[in-house]
């Protein structure tokens, strides 16, 4: 069979990515330039020092994923772009540069979801069988997709209010920890207790809500600030974490277990979190699910993640064309 090469663009936050990837999942470059510093010191990223570091980075970084697979225009089949979800000006320069090649050099555009590249991160290192449940966890996104084949995706639960990711930077933030401060309080969760007793929102269905927790973090530290009680920062984040792990491993068993399914995968930035992987890989022992981490440079936002959902996008035929627009909310 002949290969399919494809030159897959990711700006949908705050990394300018572009990788070559060959066939779904041989990696053959995956260039990230990551804008962390840029925002660090407004404490979250900012949407237009976001797109105007995706135009400054945006040709170089696309240049070094083909200078680094040997590539030349000839070897690549289709350009594949992220279309959302996302930041709309940051969408919008990856789509221009994706739009401007595949008319140049006359390659089919492929159009790809988000978080269909998060999920399919996993499909790099160990290729994805169905079927399958996904709990997609960063800094934008808290989903269940249960999925029964390639490209077929069913959400059956998602965040109502703050994406898990958001609440760990907002709960960060509030015990002046810098940003992003996801992996600050995993690292002081290790060495503190669960002794705040914050609440465990959990939804009926399969939906998420961290907004409640978030509050309750902030209103708790409020109170005992008032009342001079204090208290450590190391307990603020285990408490926290407490929490949400107890509400992640419930929704996702409970959907486990209805949908009757044998494989978890989190993906996502978020899974890097010690806490998460540890109480879900004890849960998926004891009741015999399968447990899928893709490795944690593709858990978060990359290019390679997009070119491995966009190989499948294509054999199905799912093209865009030149009037694609960045789209900031998008079903998938
Ligand atoms: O996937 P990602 O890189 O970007 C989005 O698409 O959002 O995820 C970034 C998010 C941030 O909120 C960051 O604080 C969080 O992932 N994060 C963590 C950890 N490492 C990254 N949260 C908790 N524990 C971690 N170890
Ligand atoms: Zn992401």
């Amino acid at each position: 069979e002949k290969d399919i090469t494809i030159l897959a663009i990711e700006t949908s936050c705050d990394e300018t990515a572009a990788s070559v990837v060959r066939n779904g999942y041989e990696v053959l470059s995956n260039v990230v330039n990551s804008q962390i510093e840029s925002h660090k010191r407004f404490g979250g990223v900012v949407p237009e020092v976001a797109s105007r570091h995706h135009v400054e980075n945006i040709t170089m970084v696309i240049e070094e994923a083909l200078v680094e697979a040997h590539m030349t225009w000839d070897d690549i089949e289709a350009v594949a772009v992220t279309e959302g979800p996302g930041l709309i000006g940051a969408l919008l320069v990856g789509i221009n540069a994706a739009k401007a090649l595949a008319l140049a050099h006359s390659k089919p555009l492929i159009p790809v979801h988000h978080i269909a590249g998060h999920v399919y991160a996993n499909h790099i290192e160990e290729r994805l069988t169905f079927p399958m449940l996904a709990l997609v966890i960063s800094g934008g996104h808290t989903e269940l997709v249960l999925m029964k084949d390639h490209m077929a995706f069913e959400v059956i639960g998602e965040t109502r209010d703050d994406a898990v990711g958001e609440a760990y930077d907002k709960v960060a933030r509030t015990i002046d920890l810098p940003y992003p401060g996801g992996p600050h309080v995993d690292r002081l969760a290790a060495s503190g207790e669960d002794v705040l007793e914050f609440p465990r929102p959990i939804m009926d269905d399969y939906d998420f809500s961290f907004s409640g927790l978030k509050s309750a973090v902030i209103n708790k530290l409020h109170n005992l600030n008032q009342k001079g009680i204090s208290y450590n920062k190391e307990d603020v984040a285990a408490s926290f974490q407490a929490s949400v792990i107890d509400v992640l491993t419930t929704q996702t068993f409970k959907a486990l277990k209805d949908y009757d399914i044998k494989q978890l995968l989190i993906c996502g930035g978020v899974a890097a979190n010690r806490g998460i992987r540890a109480r879900m890989e004890t849960m998926c022992d004891s009741n015999d699910v399968k447990l899928l981490i893709p490795p944690l440079n593709l858990c978060t936002d990359n290019a390679a993640m997009i070119g491995a959902a966009a190989y499948y996008q294509y054999i199905a035929g799912k093209l865009g064309t030149m009037d694609l627009n960045g789209r900031s909310n998008i079903d998938l």
